[in-house]
């Protein structure tokens, strides 16, 4: 049988790559190694049962630590449990630096590497996540893509290469690039199915009443104090027409106590919250405000307004056919954006984005075997 291994250590990546498991089983003999650069609980293991995935068969215990550091001790690790267990390829997922490293690692073993979310770019070379998507683009051999613009973004590269270009034996397969659609909708559309969502919304004491639900982490935006203070300001604002749900990520929580930001009345922060909580909020939120990628994706696909605090967004298409309206890193656009779409009629009908249909998962599983030739 063909033997894989999967390569997971954040948050997204669980949540993506956890349908394409689900769609190899029986076809294949996955090992599931987890690199530990998420430990906490909301963040990893609850999250890892929340999705029904089994335990990881290896946890690398990476941590927390620098780029360099995260990445190299990646590596070494996924090097290590490669010499122990061969495997036909590594499958990793998404833009953490432990997608990067494992995929790195692969290749120099001459482990083909198949990359869930392959293509998206955001051409602000400034983020950790663009170059980490680059690298392991260019070192994968099955690259699966969520959308159009990924294809075409991985074709302006050069890729797929030619057949017997350089450095690529003839007798090499060439990378395979397949459109297979968005597995992090997989894992949302059965998450959604087995969700009370209006029970989720009482817990929370928001029955009956407009909110709107906030994600910030990225560090450009939560580690600045100068940037991230009249952020806060502006949700202050908000709070006083509608509840602010502010579930942080860890790093976000750090940053405010340690600039000593004032949270103003009205805005919820809590810990990093359950997944299935999480998207039932999402669904029935007046309003999304977000820096991250996932969340504009899942918007989109809820019909629920999201209002992206970013410069750039690796992901187009949920501007074009879905809510996400890309704001830009400033606080009066902010303000502006708020006003407008307070100001607007509610939830438009769900729009569609092709192949964003749950069935993400079993395409990529085929991608992944045809490329090996099962
Ligand atoms: C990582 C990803 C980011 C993704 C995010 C999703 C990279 C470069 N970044 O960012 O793309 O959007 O995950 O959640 O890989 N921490 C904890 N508990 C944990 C993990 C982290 O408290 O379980 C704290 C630590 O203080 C740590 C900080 O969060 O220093 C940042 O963690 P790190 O793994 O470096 O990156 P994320 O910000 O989580």
């Amino acid at each position: 049988m063909t033997k894989l291994l999967a390569v997971v250590g954040a948050r997204p990546n669980f949540v993506k790559m956890a349908p394409l498991l689900d769609a190899l089983e029986g076809d294949a003999d996955v090992r599931l190694l987890h690199t530990g650069q998420h430990y906490d609980r909301a963040l990893s293991d609850g999250l890892i049962e929340r999705l029904g995935m089994r335990q990881p068969d290896a946890n690398l215990g990476v941590g927390s630590g620098t780029h360099a550091e995260q990445t190299a001790q990646v590596m070494v690790g996924v090097e290590k449990d490669l010499e122990e267990h061969s495997a036909d390829a590594v499958l990793v997922a998404g833009d953490v630096n432990s997608t990067m490293a494992a995929a790195l690692a692969a290749v120099k073993m001459h482990v083909p590497v198949a990359h869930v979310e392959s293509g998206l770019r955001s051409r602000d070379w400034r983020m950790p996540e663009e170059v980490n998507r680059v690298v392991t683009d260019r070192v994968a051999d099955v690259l699966l893509c969520t959308s159009e613009d990924a294809v075409t973004n991985l074709a302006g590269e050069g890729i797929p290469l030619p057949q017997g270009a350089p450095g690529r034996e003839a007798e090499d397969a060439p990378p395979h690039v397949a459109l297979v659609g968005n597995t992090m909708i997989d894992s949302l559309v059965r998450i959604l199915d087995g969700v009370d969502r209006e029970a989720v919304v009482a817990g929370q004491g928001l029955e009956d009443v407009d909110f709107a639900l906030v994600t910030l982490h990225r560090p450009s935006l939560v580690d600045d104090p100068e940037r991230f203070r009249p952020v806060i300001g502006i949700l202050g604002a908000l709070a006083v027409e509608m509840p602010v749900v502010f579930p942080a990520h860890p790093r976000t929580t750090a940053r405010l106590e340690a600039a000593g930001v004032e949270i103003p009345e009205g805005i919820r922060l809590l810990e990093p919250m359950d997944y299935a909580d999480f998207i039932a909020l999402e669904a029935e939120a007046r309003l999304v405000i977000t820096d991250s990628g996932g969340v504009q994706e899942e918007t989109s696909v809820l019909g629920v307004p999201c209002l992206t605090y970013r410069d750039s967004t690796e992901r187009p298409i949920t501007v074009e056919l879905g809510t996400n309206r890309l704001v830009g890193v400033d606080p009066d656009a902010l303000d502006d954006a708020i006003a407008e779409e307070i100001a607007a009629s509610t939830h438009s009908s769900p729009p569609e984005i092709p192949l964003w249909d749950g069935k993400a998962g079993p395409r990529a599983a085929q991608a992944v075997l045809e490329h090996l030739g099962r």
